[in-house]
């Protein structure tokens, strides 16, 4: 694991209570910083974590919000920034695939309009809302974005042709916020692979099904939140010469 002195600096991590995102909070606490975590007000493991992470000495906090609300997302955009005194890196990790099934690409009933709008609500419209919301302490801190994308932009497969698209949009929405915020901010995105012990975890709890994928994964295994939460790490406290890529971060599956 690579590692930083973060001390003084401040994250907001979205969705940062479960998976990848906790992985995220992990890591950057580790390494001194201060982290605001936000996830739904109905999240169970919102104050659980935070709770867990105190007790251990951790100076973190609790955002609530839904990303894919516009007052949610300014109060706890203000929660985190009055809670540690600004904002350095913003963690945008909170999406949905919106159902528990595989949607095969032919099956356009299925993806309603419903579906449609809370997908891009969640996904690709909340990070565009956060981002907003926490322009000012990240021109002010010359702070960092990191977007949280999949390897489904790029067609590596995933639970529905809504998801994929609004992985896609993600993707490029990095590309024109890092022109638009530089040189003050930068603004990267990595797209994960496959994960495992996620919310998400699909069916990698079968050894069939798990075994059956690992084949197609040249590192042959199963990406962890953390093997995500290092990178997204790296894009935050490191690469200060790099803005508007997507890192894929995927055992090698899409090559
Ligand atoms: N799990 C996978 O297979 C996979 C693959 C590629 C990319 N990703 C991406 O990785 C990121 C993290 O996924 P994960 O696997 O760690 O999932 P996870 O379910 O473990 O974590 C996602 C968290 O986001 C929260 N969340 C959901 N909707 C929200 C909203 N509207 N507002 C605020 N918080 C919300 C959830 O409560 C949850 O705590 C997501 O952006 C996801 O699209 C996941």
């Amino acid at each position: 694991m690579i590692s930083a002195d973060l001390k003084g600096k401040r994250a907001l991590v979205t969705g940062g209570a479960s998976g990848i995102g906790l992985a995220t909070v992990e890591m950057l606490l580790n390494a001194g910083a201060r982290v605001a975590i936000n996830d739904l007000k109905t999240s169970e493991n919102l104050n659980k974590q935070v709770a867990r992470l105190t007790q251990l000495g951790c100076e973190v906090y609790a955002a609530p919000g839904d990303v894919s609300n516009s007052d949610d997302v300014n109060e706890m955009v203000r929660i985190a920034a009055e809670a540690m005194g600004g904002i350095d890196y913003l963690v945008n990790n909170a999406a949905t695939p919106g159902t528990k099934d595989m949607i095969p690409a032919s099956d356009l009933d299925s993806q309603d309009d419903a579906f449609w709008e809370k997908l891009v609500s969640v996904n690709l419209v909340g990070p565009f809302r956060c981002i907003r919301a926490a322009l000012p302490y990240l021109k002010e801190s010359k702070g960092a974005i990191v977007n949280v994308a999949s390897v489904a932009a790029m067609g590596g497969g995933c639970s529905s042709t809504t998801y994929a698209t609004t992985k896609a949009g993600l993707v490029s929405m990095t590309r024109e916020l890092a022109k638009g915020l530089a040189p003050q901010i930068r603004v990267n995105a990595v797209a994960p692979g496959w994960v495992k012990s996620s919310g998400w975890d699909c069916s990698w709890n079968d050894q069939e099904a798990e075994a059956a994928a690992q084949e197609l994964i040249p590192l042959q295994r199963i990406g962890e939140p953390k093997d995500y939460a290092e990178p997204i790490f790296y894009l935050c406290a490191g690469g200060h010469y790099i803005t508007g890529q997507t890192l894929i971060v995927d055992g090698g599956l899409m090559a």
